[in-house]
């Protein structure tokens, strides 16, 4: 048996399959804080990787890329639409964070999502060599630890949740909350963010299956609650998820990267001060926030157009659906209108990309931000914030960070705001925009302290050993 034993199983595969024009295809990585997470790691541990590549209809075998062992999982183009776009992303994305968007239920969804569940956990009972590990991944696979327990017993499985579980009253709402609790305590290990998240759901495993956890108190990398079904024991607990924070840290330090931030200070037109937005383009990230507080800053005189300059990356994401082309919209106008407003040819105030940035790009743009602004309303971990931190080896810029991203909890020393405090964000701002050099140091060495002693790999170290003790990773 060739089997596979460890593998990672996602909705996306770390790559994309991109349909040119001319008809050609190409590969490209895919978006989003999971896969720039696991991808380092995975690739370290010679693991296989099941999952979707990005756009409907296409039947491939196994391949390799970049040194990671791939199974593509084939979706119609239905399923893109009812399982992807419309359960996972019309409803769970928007439910799971404080339905910042009304989650829509619609049981034509959920049937797919069953049915989709199932072709993963199928995929992946065929890779799986004996006494497998298998790490399944977020909010798109709540079923297919249950699914896949029942036809592979043998194997270990953890579930991992990238965003945030919401809060119990929310996940009530849910029609078929008993069948997703069901599924994911089919994992050995379920991992949450924040142990907030284990709680409500051991809260909601008591309630809505009449489970009661045995002991444990769910603390960060303390010990797992525990769920006792029969014979066999579920863990619960909270992993803050990291990055790879030292291949950052050299990136930024390379003489190419140090080269291209004096080059996009200069593209920019030598401001004295460069703030900086990387999202995907979701209505989480509070991208409007950042610009309306902005804006406001320029019409009260408190920012200087001729000083100050925005740039903001907004990486394409999820573009069928519906509340996310009203909220790109949205942004686009705002942009239009400070610009309109506050700008002159060849200086605008802000910049706005919607396409996404490769890494390299990516870390100058990070070394180039004298304000990073993460604004979320609602985010699981936000990896962005702790991308920031890492590419600052310099110790210079200033980090505002919402208290409703997870990474709040670790980020302390950031200019923490509540992201409906629109005064609150603004003044926020105007003091990164404005503080001593000697104290932004201060701030940004106890925020380097955090970010580089935990990384990725301690992350996922710690979820592996709370998963199989026996082994260390
Ligand atoms: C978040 C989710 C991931 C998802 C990523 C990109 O990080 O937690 O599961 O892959 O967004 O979104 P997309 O819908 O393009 O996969």
């Amino acid at each position: 048996n060739h089997g596979a034993e460890f593998i990672v199983v996602a909705n996306r595969l770390p790559v994309d399959l991109e349909r040119l024009p001319d008809g050609t295809q190409r590969w490209k990585h895919s978006p989003g804080g999971l896969v720039s997470a696991l991808a380092p790691f995975l690739r370290s541990h010679s693991g296989a990787w099941v999952g979707w590549p990005g756009v409907p209809d296409v039947d491939l075998d196994e391949f390799t890329e970049d040194g990671l062992r791939l199974h593509p999982v084939s979706l119609t183009q239905d399923e893109v639409r009812d399982y992807y776009e419309g359960f996972s992303n019309g409803t769970l994305w928007p439910l799971y964070h404080d339905v910042v968007a009304p989650p829509v239920f619609d049981r034509g969804w959920w049937d797919s999502y069953v049915k989709v569940n199932h072709r993963f956990a199928d995929a992946c009972a065929k890779v799986a060599a004996p006494g497998a590990t298998v790490w399944i991944q977020d909010y798109q696979l709540q079923l297919a630890p249950a699914i896949l327990r029942e036809q592979r017993p043998d194997l270990r499985i953890g579930f991992f949740l990238h965003i945030p579980f919401p809060p119990t009253e929310l996940f009530m709402q849910l029609p078929w909350r008993a069948e997703i609790v069901r599924g994911l305590l089919g994992a050995d290990l379920v991992g949450f963010h924040r142990p907030g998240g284990a709680q409500n759901f051991l809260w909601l495993a008591r309630r809505l299956l009449g489970l009661e956890p045995t002991r444990g108190a769910v603390g960060v990398r303390t010990r797992p609650g525990v769920i006792q079904l029969g014979d066999r024991a579920v863990r619960v607990g909270a992993f803050p998820i990291s990055i790879d924070s030292a291949g950052l840290d050299a990136l930024a330090r390379k003489r190419e990267t140090v080269a291209r931030t004096q080059q996009l200070r200069e593209d920019l037109g030598n401001p004295k001060k460069i703030i900086l937005g990387v999202d995907r383009l979701d209505y989480t990230k509070g991208i409007d926030v950042r610009l309306y507080a902005l804006q406001e800053l320029l019409a009260e005189g408190r920012v200087d157009p001729e000083e100050v300059t925005m740039v903001q990356l907004a990486t394409p994401s999820r573009e069928r659906v519906e509340h996310y082309q009203r909220m790109r919209g949205e942004i686009e106008q705002v942009v239009s209108r400070i610009n309109g407003e506050f700008g002159r040819v060849g200086r605008p105030v802000v910049h706005y990309l919607h396409q996404s940035v490769n890494r390299a790009e990516l870390a100058a743009f990070f070394s180039a931000a004298d304000v990073m602004l993460v604004t979320a309303v609602r985010d699981g971990m936000n990896l962005v914030c702790k991308e920031y931190v890492a590419c600052r080896h310099d110790l210079g810029g200033t980090l505002v960070l919402s208290e409703f991203a997870g990474a709040a909890a670790e980020l302390t020393s950031a200019f923490l705001v509540n992201p409906h405090d629109l005064d609150g964000v603004k003044n926020a701002m105007h003091a990164a925009l404005t503080i001593d050099p000697a104290e932004g140091r201060r701030r940004m060495r106890a925020l380097r302290r955090q970010v580089l002693t935990h990384d990725v790999d301690r992350w996922a170290r710690s979820f592996l050993d709370a998963l199989d003790p026996e082994h260390a990773h």
